[in-house]
């Protein structure tokens, strides 16, 4: 016998409820509260206000009252503030707010929203924006047959995302990572729009699930969410550096972090035992391949429960780290948020004791199931018991561990939905949320309160957290690796414009899995892998259980001689690799970038991912397919140096590039002046600290000109807050058959630790010359330390020595119709 149940509506086609979605309606009133400025309609309104001049934010309220708390992705000394500087239009027909970099206009009528720059071009237009009075909003906006996107932090597919469309819900996807995928492990609803020569910022805040489209509307594009606020940031250009840098002054930028943070970093899932752990580090050591870190997945653990090692496997923890230490090799074990279910087990008891679990409306704690079975989760946004969290790690930071891997922190959870319920509840320090408002959060909450729990513990050393998780604004918190990729060549390649356009998106500290997670690599692969790993920003090998093993050694010695070579290569470049992370914690320049961050009125570069530049003058051109001795490769306009050969070729052409399996095409740009250090095993082995500037195309004409300016520090501790840091300056600039070379130290309460530094001019384009002040000596001399300069006249190249004793120095390099010139002595020692 049938029951109601038969004629419920949803099973009728009754169901569907009428089109539902409005406006706000036309503005009704406009009142100032301070510098924020609130605009009343008929069914709601906006808050409108600038944190800075270059940025309009305005958060829409249907119904209710505005409410002007943010989420957060803000960084804390943009959630209070406004710009005092706005003039206030008020016309018949629009409110118009104008600062020194902007203005923001908004029909009454329709609450369109125009930003335009300072000159009337339009930046940005929101046509219309509509709501869903059971929650969510959808707002539209203009694009041109010009437009071009870039952004959005971790998603499949190519740099420039017109035509894509985005999912932002954090999601454990094992598999497939495909172009198609809308939502990965990160969710940053942050986009760039470039249009024409101008770039603008959309940043919608919102961590529940949020949705981007500039393929289904034709001349439109639309950003949505589906819960909670609407709260939009515009942020003006008119560069796409200019974006990147406002967009990370509000949502944060990168602490420094510890040198060894930046070195190679080996992982599999798992090193089994203690005996494993030790054998690979030793490994390393005997086969003089540098690395830093060695990982401990799940294994390592008491059945899985964190904050523990199991006692069969690791018997010995601090004598394993003790012996590691000596070695120069630092662990990061990984923390999941799942804790066991078991009375028995000490933090699954003070979690419940404590009230630290995330759990129902009704008081029942949710549980899950991850790797140690039924689990708990704590509930982070809650700050006390982020710091209970945070406060657990003095487990591991008493055996001297520095670093955690936040994994499956999504939260992922082995359901049909892949996460948590969405009616389960987020304490919120008092303003109660449920997950489906919150759920992006989750995974940067977790890794705030490692990192703060690390600091508390660490006695002004420097913590380094990973995370596989996140929202906008986790680089304050975390580095970022893409999640389980394959070993697939189509994965490597991947790779670049997923990590490039995270670099857009405020977060220059991540990579992938080197040669690739699940599936089975190749030599030729983990070769291809590895030499476009070494300049990403995050430098780990890491692969699945039951896969081939893939450390660098696994492949035979031809192999492995070639991996050897590019690590090195990457730890010779630290100081170089070390200044651009101090350059994107002051600036939010990403590490690696995407060249049309560089080159933006190159029509070539809009959409080119299989290539990118170190900084903003070193062109990385890795092979990406099996069998392939050459590839194509573009380069911008001005000269190029191949790396490798020194052959200079002219730019603003595409060349094809040689590249048998030990060659990776890499071009510096003429004038590139880098730093390199000498080959060291760890970031901080002892070994001799020679300092090397080398310099790519310099040429002895008026006109020529390259700088660099040297950041550096302990690498360890936080004291460069306290102005212990030094800044060397180095110039070199072109006279008529001279080149002046001047250094000076602008800052330095931190003594390197070199006697020395040396400048090298690769093949600069004269065979003969002399430095005036300073004497020509053999290599022998410059190798012991001594003060003068040698022309090696088979490389052409130019290697000048000074001590590093002095705060400042001037060397005029004289070059004369390839002859030596007389020296005029007049080094100067400031
Ligand atoms: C997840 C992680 C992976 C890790 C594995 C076991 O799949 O993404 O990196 O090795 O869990 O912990």
């Amino acid at each position: 016998m049938e029951g109601s149940e038969a004629i419920r509506p949803d099973k009728l086609g009754a169901a569907a409820a009428p089109e539902a979605w409005k406006g706000i309606g036309a503005m009704t009133g406009v009142e100032r509260r301070g510098d924020v400025v609130i605009c009343k309609a008929e069914r709601g309104g906006a808050a409108v206000l600038f944190p800075a001049p270059g940025i309009f934010r305005i958060k829409f309220f249907y119904g209710g009252e505005a409410d002007l708390t943010s989420t957060i992705a803000i960084d804390p000394a943009y959630r209070q503030k406004t710009e005092s500087e706005i003039q206030v239009e008020e016309t018949e027909k629009s409110l118009t707010l104008r600062t020194s970099v902007m203005e923001v206009e908004l029909e009454k009528g329709s609450f369109m929203l125009t930003a335009r720059d300072l000159e009337g071009r339009v930046i940005s237009r929101q046509t219309s924006i509509a709501f869903d009075p059971r929650g969510g909003a959808r707002a539209v906006y203009d694009m041109s047959p010009e437009s071009h996107f870039y952004g959005l932090g971790e998603k499949s597919s190519f740099l420039d995302k017109r035509g894509e469309r985005y999912t932002n819900w954090n999601t454990d996807v094992y598999a497939p990572h495909m172009p198609e995928i809308e939502a990965l492990y990160q969710s940053i609803p942050f986009l760039i729009h470039m249009n024409g020569g101008e770039s603008c910022g959309l940043f919608l805040d919102n961590p529940g699930l949020t949705e981007v489209d500039m393929r289904s509307h034709g001349v439109a594009y639309t950003m949505s969410c589906a819960t909670g606020a609407y709260d939009l940031y515009v942020i003006a250009g008119p560069r796409l550096k200019d974006v990147v840098m406002r967009y990370t002054a509000l949502t944060g930028r990168i602490q420094l972090p510890p040198r060894w943070a930046l070195g190679y970093h080996q992982s599999r899932y798992s090193y089994m035992d203690q005996r494993e752990v030790l054998e690979l580090a030793r490994t390393f050591r005997e086969k003089q391949i540098p690395c830093d870190v060695i990982y401990l997945d799940i294994h390592y653990m008491d059945e899985y429960r964190v904050f523990t090692f199991d006692p069969v496997r690791f018997p010995d923890p601090e004598g394993m780290m003790k012996e590691l230490r000596a070695m120069g090799i630092r662990i990061v074990p990984i923390v999941d948020p799942g804790v066991k279910n078991d009375p028995k087990y000490r933090i699954y008891r003070e979690g419940v004791q404590q009230k630290h679990f995330c759990t129902k409306l009704e008081g029942e704690i949710y549980l899950g199931e991850v790797w140690p079975g039924t689990s708990a989760f704590p509930d982070f946004t809650d700050d006390r018991t982020a710091a209970w969290w945070g406060d657990q790690h003095d487990f591991y930071t008493s055996y001297g561990i520095e670093g955690i891997w936040n994994d499956m922190n999504e939260p992922a959870i082995f359901n049909e939905s892949k996460t948590m319920d969405l009616d389960v509840i987020h304490r919120n320090n008092g303003d109660m949320k449920t997950h489906e408002e919150l759920h992006n959060l989750y995974g940067m909450l977790m890794s705030k309160a490692t990192s703060e729990g690390l600091e508390r513990h660490m006695d002004n050393r420097r913590p380094f957290v990973l995370t596989r998780a996140g929202y906008a604004g986790i680089q304050r918190y975390a580095a970022v690796w893409t999640g389980d990729n394959r070993s697939f060549w189509e994965h490597m390649a991947l790779a670049m414009p997923m990590v490039l356009n995270m670099g857009l998106s405020g977060l220059p500290f991540s990579g992938p899995d080197i040669g690739g997670f699940a599936h089975h690599t190749s030599g030729e692969l983990l070769v291809r892998w590895t030499q476009m790993g070494v300049f990403f920003p995050y430098c780990r090998n890491h692969s699945s259980i039951d896969t081939i093993r893939q450390e660098p050694w696994s492949f035979g010695p031809a192999t492995e001689k070639i991996l050897r070579d590019y690590i090195g290569l990457r730890y010779r470049w630290m100081p170089h690799l070390y200044n651009l992370f101090q350059e994107a914690s002051a600036t939010g320049l990403p590490v690696i970038r995407p060249l049309v961050l560089e080159y933006p009125d190159d029509p070539k570069v809009t959409n080119l991912c299989d290539q990118f530049l170190l900084g903003d003058s070193v062109l990385v051109a890795p092979v990406y397919r099996p069998d392939t001795d050459h590839r194509a490769v573009y380069l911008p306009e001005g000269k190029w140096i191949h790396y490798w050969t020194g052959e200079e070729l002219e730019g603003g052409r595409h060349i094809l590039a040689e590249s048998p399996l030990e060659i990776m095409p890499m071009y510096m740009k003429a004038g590139t002046i880098l730093p390199e250090g000498p080959l060291k095993q760890h970031a901080d082995d002892q070994a001799d600290d020679a300092l090397a500037f080398h310099v790519y195309g310099a040429e002895a004409r008026e006109g020529f000109a390259a700088s660099y300016s040297l950041y550096e520090d302990d690498g360890a501790s936080f004291d460069y807050r306290q102005q212990q840091f030094s800044r060397l300056n180095v110039s070199l600039t072109g006279k008529e058959g001279a080149l002046e070379l001047s250094y000076s130290y602008a800052h330095r309460e931190y003594q390197a630790d070199r006697d020395r530094l040396t400048f090298k001019l690769h093949k600069p384009g004269f065979t003969a010359c002399s430095v005036e002040g300073l004497a020509s000596v053999t290599e022998e001399q410059l190798r012991q330390g001594a003060e003068g300069w040698l022309l090696d006249e088979a490389s052409g190249e130019l290697i000048i020595q000074v001590k590093d004793g002095k705060p400042s120095g001037e060397l005029i390099i004289q070059v004369k119709d390839g002859k030596p010139s007389g020296s005029l002595n007049i080094f100067a020692v400031k």
